[in-house]
């Protein structure tokens, strides 16, 4: 616990409402959708700027952790607390503050739903591209300090390739702008672009401005399916290399097909593999009938498409629920986040994904596989019994296998979810040459270390600690 001057100056800040103490907050803000626990000391929740201004300075001054945190759907412990401390959950600041169309940007609050914000925009046919497959629920802030993406990154990228500019609250206390509001902007170091996928480590974001894209006037939807995994990987490459670039080019293996129809009820083909092509603007439908083409040449058994805006949600939502689903696949597993998200190039999605099956195979465990293969982007979930400490050991091989194998195929072990704990040793090995410099900028934005700290390139040891599963001790 902190000291109670603490907590009652934290509750001069924000209001005694917005501070929480009992166990079950701090329990439950221990969590995100990570493998890992710790619970907070205190939970903070402030309604403005100035507010977070405060905070961290009574934080900087008594060297006491502070993590801030949008809608915690991220998969690798970002917004867990090591350190016990302050938790910020800055959900309250959920204010859409401004969308210039004719500007081409919007300007946000970090608390604001992906959701929410794509709904405004469409009113005025725009849209904030990025789909992530938890785009219901996240944060436009959790999405900037992860440099998330997910569906159509293929064609419109990350969520870096949207941010124009920002403010942020330093460990100092003091407020400072990034960026601009400019579409283009060579005026120095491009420090906004440093905050993206700084996962909370060098500042707390309050104003996000983004770079907004018209919505395409049409989408189509095809399904291919594969008697081989092997043969799906190649047909995505294949047609990357036609030079038509879908707005999303999905794979599933037969875990993942099981898992999704037994989990929600769904009818897809049992087949070995599934593509979902997703083509979108004026020439969608000739882009669709070209790709249906090249993988029935590359090996689909069968290729059907659709412009039925219900049959496409349908389909989406069977492969929107892949990752709820899989803990549905067998009574005594759960689906673990572990080795989420590695990105290879796109010619070498077939080999990772043939290699990730064997490695399943060696290690005894079994291993779904999907994701956004068009841009070379793939999830891999184990699943296990998480009570099973065999289980986990066996997977934490299997896992430092499959990083392995992206780097050798010049891959990088995070696309999307970023590093937080579980993929800290292996991002470690991965940027190892740029390691030092990344804490000499730590070092200087936070000389305390008082952001998440303990995160990326300082975590040291296991990732199967601060486990949420009962058979490790849990941390007082
Ligand atoms: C997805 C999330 C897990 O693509 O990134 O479903
Ligand atoms: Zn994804």
């Amino acid at each position: 616990m902190l000291p109670p001057k603490i907590i009652t100056h934290l509750k001069n800040i924000t209001g005694e409402e917005n501070v929480f103490t009992t166990t079950a907050d701090l329990y439950t803000y221990g969590f995100d959708a990570s493998i890992h626990h710790r619970s907070p000391e205190v939970v903070v929740r402030p309604h403005a700027t100035r507010q977070i201004q405060e905070i961290i300075t009574v934080a900087n001054k008594e060297k006491i952790s502070i993590v801030p945190r949008g809608a915690g759907t991220g998969l690798s412990g970002q917004a867990v607390p090591l350190q016990g401390g302050i938790v910020m959950d800055l959900t309250a600041m959920n204010r859409i503050k401004k969308i210039r169309i004719s500007d081409l940007y919007c300007l946000v609050e970090p608390g604001v739903v992906y959701a929410n914000l794509n709904k405004e925009l469409a009113k005025k046919g725009f849209f904030f591209p990025p789909t992530p497959g938890s785009g219901d629920v996240c944060t436009i802030g959790g999405m900037v300090a992860l440099n998330a993406s997910g569906m159509r990154a293929i064609k419109y990228g990350a969520t870096r390739d949207y941010v124009l500019g920002m403010k942020v609250v330093m460990a100092s206390g003091n407020l400072v702008t990034l960026g601009t509001y400019t579409l283009k902007n060579a005026s120095g170091y491009q420090l906004e672009r440093l905050m993206v996928g700084s996962e909370g480590t060098l500042g707390i974001i309050t104003e996000i401005t983004l770079r907004v894209f018209p919505l395409p006037t049409k989408r189509t939807l095809a399904l291919a399916t594969y008697s081989s995994l092997k043969k799906a990987g190649e047909g995505v490459s294949a047609v990357i290399a036609q030079g038509i670039i879908p707005s999303a080019l999905e794979i599933m293996d037969n875990v993942c097909i099981k898992a999704v129809n037994k989990a929600m009820n769904l009818s897809l083909p049992n087949k070995e593999a599934l593509l979902l092509i997703e083509t979108d603007g004026m020439n969608a439908t000739d882009e669709i009938q070209k790709i249906a083409a090249i993988c029935k040449k590359t090996g689909a058994d069968s290729i059907t498409f659709t412009e039925d805006e219900k049959e496409m949600q349908q389909l989406w939502r069977g492969r929107k629920s892949v990752l709820p689903s899989l803990s549905r696949y067998g009574d005594n597993y759960v689906s673990v986040s572990l080795a989420d998200d590695m990105s290879v190039p796109i010619s070498q999605i077939s080999k990772a994904i043939v290699a990730f099956q064997q490695i399943a195979t060696d290690h005894g465990i079994i291993i779904g596989t999907y994701g956004h293969a068009g841009d070379g982007n793939l999830h891999t979930k184990v699943l296990l019994d998480p009570n099973s400490q065999d289980q986990w050991k066996q997977a934490e091989k299997a896992v430092d296998k499959i990083y392995h194998t992206v780097l050798d195929l010049r891959g990088t072990i995070s696309g999307e979810h970023a590093i937080g704990i579980s993929k800290a040793p292996w991002m470690q090995k991965e940027r190892r040459t740029a390691l030092q410099t990344m804490e000499n900028i730590k070092k200087t934005l936070d000389k305390n270390n008082i952001l998440n700290p303990g995160k990326m390139m300082q975590w040291k040891g296991s990732i199967i600690s601060y486990l949420r599963y009962p058979w490790t001790k849990k941390e007082k």
